[in-house]
């Protein structure tokens, strides 16, 4: 059989507790279903930073390029925060993703069932959720130039940063979105701000070019700040968002709530076909619970799950993990993330006992 390579990233805080859960998995995957993984694990983030002085080593970046998909935890953490940003944990996120042109971030939300009464917003609002935000993610602002911090000569200081696309960046992230929407719902909605930004007003005409292409999706454009409050007033009329680098990181996390927890969400991070893959959960590091053993592994699992769909073509197993995952909701089973008054609150790796228990049954 075909063997399958992914590089594990743990990473800082609560990554490497969550990548535990999801690596038990892999390994059950290989042991039950017949499957053969080559699996590496390296360092990224603060971590590598406190190891090599860099958030990324060469070495890293180059088993990324290599392998068939990385699996990232999260990075980051209050004791990096007075290094410099090219050092920074997040930099060597940002610099897989940029290295690797991984420019379609695809979060998509959708509310379990379960967990329909775990939202902040009212359950008939979410129940039967399923959006997709595609994610533009090695453009815009998080990479333009000019960047930087100076003193001026009144030696007040100034912070610059740049938001810029061109339209073959626009182009291809648009496809992505229409290309999602033709196998979904139909629907392409467009989140920018034309109404002060020239990059905003040439994302929407390109998109708009891009649009002549499906004439089976219906393309609608949205100003980002009312996308963001459409999201929370009347959730279920979006199918597909696409949307920028920053916008993105905003509405998504803004989306996750509408599913029950930020520690639900997962993430896959494509690029060009042929090209490598990168899988990780929409959240941070969350410093605030890390080393208690008490962080929501289900977005990691679910981006694993995603791997196993998207990269792996194993669309059985891929439903596997995520039936599972429903059963144990189904079943009552929370990490304390979830809001639900009444529900037992178990740690991380009895949620990934859990989930494997599930795997074993659906297995038969
Ligand atoms: P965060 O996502 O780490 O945490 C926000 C809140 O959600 C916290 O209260 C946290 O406890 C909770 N939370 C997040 N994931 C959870 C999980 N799996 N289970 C239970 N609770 C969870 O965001 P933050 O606190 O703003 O950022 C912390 C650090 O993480 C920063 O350094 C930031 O740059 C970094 N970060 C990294 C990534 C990534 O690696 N992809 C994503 C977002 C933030
Ligand atoms: C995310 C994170 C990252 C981002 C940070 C850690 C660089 O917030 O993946 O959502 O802003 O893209
Ligand atoms: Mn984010």
């Amino acid at each position: 059989s075909k063997t399958h390579s992914l590089l594990i990233l743990p990473g800082d805080g609560i990554g490497p507790e969550i990548m535990a859960q999801a690596r038990r998995i892999i390994d059950w995957l290989a042991d039950n279903r017949g499957l053969e993984f080559d699996i590496s694990e390296d360092l990224v983030g603060g971590c590598a930073y406190d190891a090599h002085g860099v958030p990324l080593a060469d070495e890293t970046l180059a088993k990324a390029r290599e392998v068939d998909a990385v699996l990232l935890g999260a990075v980051g953490g209050p004791k990096w925060t007075g290094v410099d940003y090219d050092r920074r944990p997040e930099a060597g996120l940002l610099k897989i993703r940029k290295e690797l042109e991984l420019f379609a971030n695809l979060r998509p939300a959708m509310c379990f069932e379960p967990l329909v009464d775990a939202s902040s917003l009212k359950p008939e609002l979410v129940s039967g959720l399923d959006i997709m935000i595609v994610r533009e993610l090695v453009g815009g602002i998080y990479f333009g130039e000019p960047r930087g911090i100076e003193t001026l000569p009144s030696g007040e200081r100034r912070g610059v940063n740049t938001q810029v696309y061109t339209t073959s960046e626009i182009h291809r992230i648009a496809h992505v979105a229409f290309d999602l929407a033709g196998k979904r719902r139909g629907k392409v909605t467009s989140a920018e701000k034309c109404n002060v930004m020239e990059s905003g007003l040439l994302w929407r005409e390109e998109v708009e070019v891009v649009s002549k292409d499906y004439p089976n999706v219906e393309l609608e454009h949205m100003l980002a700040d009312n996308c963001g409050m459409q999201l929370v007033r009347a959730p279920k009329q979006f199918d597909v968002i696409v949307t920028d680098n920053l916008f993105g990181d905003l509405l998504s996390d803004v989306a996750a709530m509408l599913t029950g927890s930020l520690g639900m969400l997962p993430s896959a991070s494509l690029g060009v076909k042929g090209g490598g893959a990168m899988y990780e959960p929409v959240h941070g590091s969350a410093p605030d619970i890390a080393g208690q053993g008490i962080a929501n592994p289900i977005a990691t699992i679910l981006s694993l799950a995603m791997a196993l769909r998207y990269t792996f073509e194993l669309g059985e197993e891929a439903d596997l993990v995520e039936n599972a995952v429903n059963a144990v909701l189904e079943g009552g089973m929370r990490t304390a993330d979830i809001m639900q008054p009444g529900k037992a609150k178990v740690s991380t790796s009895v949620m990934g006992d859990a989930i494997l228990r599930e795997m074993e049954k659906l297995n038969g």
